[in-house]
């Protein structure tokens, strides 16, 4: 039988555990089988901290958000979906208590406050690696099966996805039509699944991208980013310090590697009305130096907005899923080779502790 594998109170090593029992669907709900799951940094994070946030009575947590399934069996009063369906599950879920609330403004979900929601294999709630799990329609996307193989990257997708479409709406509220009559030069840094994301999320808008590592020119991952038709620039040999910041700099920069030396660079390339977004974070940030008055002068004088964004609202999930079926036909390729590894549950344990060197995405199959 496929184990599940679970992240436990007070240790840093992932276990395999017998999956819990699933019952049959009840009225409104639908039962799903895992087909793929992505494992991601956030995992590794859970593991590290050796504290998960276990759902409550429980003390371990089944790890897995992103996922690829499929419908199994609907239960009475399910008219969304059906047996046989793919879907992805989203993460993110308001508590239960906030459902009655009247707070219609603020969009629920992906917006509330921490302690207001569950996010399923990350706070409180079970993830998906598990052979089969219960759920309601309204949190499952349907999936064309045209994208049966590179589904499981929709929800990383969706977060990159918030990132823009978040700095696209601010961009509309203040320059007007700007972005879509010139499109703003885009700068993400990192070479991971988030940073990768990015770069789908605005060569689909047909944006210039450039991408920031640290890895040689001549590496897969370099390779990658070419294969998305973007530019790549890499450390060591990248000058930061450019000469005119409204000539060669960025009007979009999506900080995708956490670290603040990376990003405090970067910021110093931010052309004027620009936007610098934080996608990824460390764990456990450490004090340090750095000249953070300078990065205020010019935001100033320059009119810059920091945004941090997480997780994704619907609307994301549904156009991630749109990106990964309109760039099938130019980025197919490149975008199936962002899974760098395939594993069964029982060899997948090594991958929720260590990343490859040019890894990039590690999917592991359920039988
Ligand atoms: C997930 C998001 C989630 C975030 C914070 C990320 O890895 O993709 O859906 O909101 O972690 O828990």
């Amino acid at each position: 039988m496929t184990s599940s594998v679970a992240a436990f109170t007070g240790a840093a090593v992932p276990k395999l555990i017998a999956p819990p029992p699933v019952e049959p669907p009840g009225p409104g709900e639908v039962r799903c089988k895992t087909l793929l799951l992505g494992i991601c940094g956030t995992d590794r994070d859970i593991l590290e901290s050796t504290s998960p946030a276990c759902p409550v009575g429980s003390g371990f947590l089944v790890l897995g958000h992103e996922c690829l399934a499929r419908v199994e069996q609907v239960g009475p009063e399910v008219t969304d979906c059906e047996p046989g369906d793919l879907v992805v599950p989203a993460v993110r879920r308001p508590r239960q208590q906030d459902n009655e609330s009247s707070d219609q403004i603020r969009r629920r979900v992906d917006m509330v406050p921490w302690g207001n929601y569950v996010e399923r294999g990350i706070v409180a709630e079970h993830g998906f690696s598990l052979p089969a799990w219960i759920d309601r329609p309204e949190f499952l996307f349907p999936v064309s099966p045209e994208i049966k193989d590179t589904a499981v990257l929709a929800e990383p997708i969706s977060v990159s996805e918030k990132a823009v479409r978040e700095a696209e709406q601010i961009q509309n509220a203040r320059l007007g039509d700007e972005w879509q009559r010139q499109a703003p030069r885009v700068l993400v840094t990192g070479l991971g699944p988030i940073a990768f994301a990015a770069a789908i999320v605005c060569r689909a808008r047909g944006w210039p991208v450039t991408m920031y590592g640290r890895d040689d020119p001549d590496s897969f991952r370099a390779g990658l980013v070419t294969s998305f038709d973007c530019d790549y620039v890499h450390e060591g040999v990248y000058d930061w310090a450019l000469a005119d910041v409204e000539e060669d700099g960025f009007d979009l920069i999506l900080e995708c590697t956490g670290n603040d030396v990376v990003m405090m660079q970067a910021a110093g390339t931010l052309a004027s009305c620009g936007i610098l977004v934080w996608e990824g974070s460390t764990r456990l940030p450490q004090p340090c130096q750095h000249n953070v008055a300078e990065i205020m002068r010019a935001g100033i004088l320059r009119n810059h907005v920091y945004l941090g964004t997480v997780n994704n609202a619907p609307v994301d999930m549904g156009r991630a899923l749109e990106h990964l079926v309109s760039q099938r036909p130019r980025y197919g390729s490149a975008i199936r080779q962002l899974v760098t590894r395939q594993v069964s549950v029982d060899e997948s344990l090594w991958h929720y502790q260590n990343r490859e060197p040019q890894g990039v995405k590690t999917v592991v199959v359920f039988d």
